[in-house]
Formats: C-alpha cells, sequence, structure tokens
C-alpha cells in the first residue's frame, strides 16, 4: 500500500474553496482594519489642519483690529481733508474706491508704508479688509479678497465662514473699553486660501489610499503562505483518509466477489442445501450484494476525490439518449411498482464528459425517484435548454423531503428516517456521488421538494460548444 503524502498541499476543490475562503476573510479583515486606521488619521489630520488654519485667521484678525482705529483716521483724512483732494481714486458710483495700506501710509513718503506693505498680511493667498462702521470698505491688503460684502450678522466673537476654496474669518470692532454694539468703530475681514491645505490633504489621502493597497497586498501574499502552511496538515491528514477509503474499498472488493459467486454457487443447487437454510442463504445474498454495492460506492466517491477531473476521456454525449436508455432500463422496476414512467426530452443537446459517470448521476437520481414514490405514482424526466445549459429534471410524486432535511441530502451517508423505513438496502451514498460527478462537469444539482407532495432534482450541466 502507498500512502501518497506528497501530492499537491492544495488538491481537493473543498480546500481551495476553504483557503479562498480563510484567505479572503484575512484580506478583508486586514483592509478594514487598515481602512479605519488610515481614515482616522486623515480625520485627526484634517481636523487639526482646519484648527490651525482658523486659529492663524483668528491670530492675523486679531492684529489687524487693532490699527483699524489708525486706518480709519488715516483714511478719513484722505477722503475729507482738501489738501489730499484725488488722492484717494473715486469709481463710477462717486464713491472712494478701497486702497492698499502702502496708498493709505504713502503721504507720509515711503520709509513707514513699506516696512507696513511687506509685513505677513500681505501674502498673496491672504488677504486683510478694512471696514468703516457703515460697512464700507476703506483699506485693502494682500492678494486674495471675497467679492462679496460683510455678511449681515456678525456676532462679536467674529464669524468664520468658507466660500469655495476661501475661508474667511470676519469680526467687529468697538470702541475701547465697551462692548456695546451701538460703539461699532467697523469690522476687519481676513481671508485665506485653503487651496495649499486642500492639496496637502488630498496628498495625504492617496498616500494613504496607496498605503493601505499596498500593505493588504502584502498581507495577502502572507496570507496565501500561511493558509497554505496551515492547511497543509489538514489536508495531508484528508489525503490520506481518502486513500484509506480507496485501498480498504479496493481490498474488500475480492473477497466480496468470492463470496457471491459462492453463494451464487450454492443457490444453484437447491437441492444440496436443507430447506431451514435456504432462507439464511438468501439474506446472505441480499446482504453481500449490498455490501458489494457499498463497496463500489465507496471506491467511486474515493477515486472522484482522489483524482483531479481528467477530461482526456471525455466525449460528447447526446442527453436525450442517454436518459432515454436509462428510461429503458428503469421501465420494468417502474411497472412493478406502478409507477408511470414518463419524459419529455428536447433533442440535440451535447454535454462533454465521461458517460459512465453521467449514467451513474442520472441513474441514482431515477432509482430515488423510484425508491421514494408509492405505487400510482408519477415520475418524470424532463431535458431542456437553459442558455448555454442543458437543464434536466427528474420529478416525482413521492413522499418528499421535510425542508430542514434538504441541507443534508447531498452529505455522505445520510439517509432520512422515512428513507430508512421505505429502502433499508440504502447507504446514504447516491446523491452525495451524483453531486460530485455533476461538480466535475462544471454543473451542479439542487432540489425543490415539499414532504408528502414530491421532490424535483435539477441537474445543471454545460452544454459543449
Ligand atoms: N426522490 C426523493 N424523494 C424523497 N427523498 C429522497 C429522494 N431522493 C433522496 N431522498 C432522501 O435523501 C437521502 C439520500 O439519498 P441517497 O440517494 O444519497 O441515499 P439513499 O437513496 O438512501 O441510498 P443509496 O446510497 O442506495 O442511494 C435518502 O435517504 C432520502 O432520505
Ligand atoms: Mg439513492
Amino acid at each position: 500500500m502507498v500512502w501518497d503524502t506528497d501530492s499537491t498541499p492544495i488538491s481537493n476543490y473543498r480546500f481551495r474553496r476553504l483557503r479562498n475562503r480563510l484567505l479572503f476573510f484575512y484580506f478583508l479583515i486586514i483592509a478594514a482594519i487598515l481602512g479605519t486606521f488610515s481614515a482616522a488619521v486623515y480625520l485627526l489630520v484634517a481636523r487639526d489642519r482646519n484648527q490651525q488654519l482658523d486659529t492663524h485667521l483668528r491670530q492675523v484678525t486679531a492684529s489687524s483690529t487693532g490699527i483699524l482705529e489708525i486706518i480709519q483716521h488715516e483714511y478719513e483724512e484722505l477722503t475729507t481733508e482738501d489738501k489730499y483732494q484725488g488722492y484717494v481714486p473715486v469709481g463710477n458710483n462717486g464713491m472712494p474706491v478701497p486702497i492698499t495700506l502702502s496708498q493709505l501710509m504713502g503721504k507720509y513718503q515711503a520709509k513707514s508704508a513699506s516696512q507696513i506693505a511687506v509685513s505677513p498680511l500681505a501674502a498673496s493667498h491672504q488677504g486683510v479688509e478694512w471696514y468703516d462702521a457703515q460697512r464700507r470698505l476703506m483699506v485693502r491688503e494682500g492678494g486674495l479678497f471675497l467679492q462679496t460684502s460683510l455678511p449681515s450678522n456678525i456676532p462679536q466673537q467674529g464669524i468664520l465662514m468658507q466660500a469655495g476654496n476661501i475661508r474667511s474669518f470676519t469680526k467687529p470692532v468697538y470702541a475701547v473699553s465697551t462692548m456695546n454694539p451701538a460703539q461699532i468703530l467697523g469690522y476687519v475681514r481676513v481671508t485665506e486660501s485653503t487651496v495649499t491645505l486642500e492639496a496637502e490633504l488630498h496628498r495625504l489621502q492617496w498616500s494613504l489610499i496607496v498605503g493601505v493597497v499596498t500593505v493588504s497586498g502584502l498581507a495577502a501574499l502572507g496570507g496565501i503562505w500561511l493558509t497554505r502552511e496551515s492547511l497543509k496538515p489538514v489536508v495531508q491528514s484528508f489525503d490520506q483518509l481518502k486513500q484509506f477509503t480507496s485501498d480498504a474499498s479496493h481490498e474488500l472488493r475480492n473477497p466480496l466477489t468470492v463470496i457471491r459467486a459462492s453463494i451464487a454457487v450454492m443457490q444453484s443447487h437447491p437441492e444440496r442445501i436443507h430447506p431451514a437454510d435456504m432462507e439464511k442463504l438468501i439474506s446472505m445474498a441480499s446482504a453481500s450484494a449490498q455490501m458489494s454495492r457499498l463497496v463500489d460506492d465507496l471506491l467511486l466517491l474515493a477515486r472522484l476525490d482522489r483524482q483531479a477531473p481528467d477530461q482526456s476521456g471525455w466525449r460528447r454525449i447526446a442527453l436525450d439518449e442517454l436518459l432515454e436508455d436509462l428510461m429503458d432500463l428503469c421501465r420494468d422496476r417502474a411497472e412493478q411498482s406502478q409507477i408511470s414512467l414518463k419524459f419529455q426530452l428536447v433533442p440535440g443537446m451535447e454535454v462533454s464528459g465521461d458517460a459512465s459517470q453521467l449514467q451513474q448521476l442520472f441513474m441514482n437520481l431515477l432509482t430515488n425517484a423510484l425508491q421514494y414514490t408509492p405505487s400510482g405514482g408519477t415520475v418524470m424526466v424532463s431535458l431542456q435548454r437553459m442558455g448555454t445549459h442543458a437543464l434536466v429534471t427528474v420529478q416525482d410524486t413521492g413522499i418528499g423531503i421535510a425542508p430542514e432535511h434538504l441541507l443534508h441530502i447531498f452529505d455522505r451517508f445520510w439517509r432520512a428516517d422515512q428513507a430508512r423505513s421505505r429502502y433499508e438496502a440504502g447507504s446514504g451514498l447516491g446523491l452525495a456521488i451524483a453531486k460530485t460527478i455533476a461538480q466535475r462537469h462544471q454543473g451542479d444539482i439542487t432540489v425543490q421538494s415539499e414532504l408528502g407532495e414530491g421532490s424535483r432534482f435539477y441537474v445543471k450541466l454545460p452544454l459543449a460548444g
């Protein structure tokens, strides 16, 4: 006996599915953890950077409110005193056009004015506007301004606003030592572009996405190795078990054949047997036949499990002909049980596969239908096309299957109690074999059934191209 335990580690499709499921969930968990972590990092950084920007806006506003009074004083001088006539340009509406700090201080000659002009307030992505108490813009500095007028309700502590990618902070300025709104001196509005901040956050977002994808990919690679290694012993013991089943069934076949042959010889000479032993002989014949069927089924299942689907021996099989032949084989049995056997087969549908395996698949379904249908019932086999697949339906008006049992009927050795009482010799391997064969032909079997009403087994097989 040869123990072939060093075969490809994940050879069986069930293990491949298990490994893929493990990998999938492992990958999903890693991606979810990394995703949540990255989202949290992004939100924290975004909140922090926005707060920094707001703090900066408030700081610039605070320093700009301090000079509002001076600005107002200087501006009034420029617009009211005759000697400065024409110093402040006038717009189409006859109102003075806002000027810059350096223009405002120009009257004192360049020295002091240039100092203010190069102040940090004048950066091109920022802007500061000084308004008088009547909300008229007097002076503006910097390179970025909102084209809108001041908001109508400005609270004492100021108001933060975002318009497009410009954030602004507007604050009323009160006469010193009073917070009475009647004593408003004017307003200051500071604006700052959020383009740099948004670009920075966008870069961070992409870095995090690339990071999550890369780490998840690497984790998946690690996961493939991990699942392969952890499943190796399980696959090996499963392989050993399959090998044992296959060897044991094989070894049991010969002695069973000898027993069955000996019983047949004894039965062919009834005169040599004492009449009292005849019944025992019949029981022995039936038990050995049952055992041999079981051994054959086990061997077939073990072989189907062990061998990778080998399509070299496959040929094109006309399903209608195959089904008709099987029904001919079942006709006698149906007549004996007084079951009417009907069929409705659309011709011209071919599948590629192993003829004897497909025969076994449909024979198992037909046998079940006949076994579990009381006399007077009907068994109907139909074949139709369903897109790129052939659909064979084996329908009976038999005992049916309880909903809670439907999940188990394809399990090996599973039999419903009702089935046991109807047909003792069964082993519960018929449907397991049928399902394995269907799957090896890239098809599947499904079932619909109602207790006491009957069952419908659907076999879907891909049509030969
Ligand atoms: N057409 C059917 N109607 C009602 N029950 C069914 C039908 N086909 C299968 N079953 C239920 O599913 C169980 C499993 O069926 P399966 O063919 O695998 O085994 P079995 O018929 O009991 O034995 P065997 O190995 O000889 O086929 C049956 O024991 C029976 O309970
Ligand atoms: Mg059966």
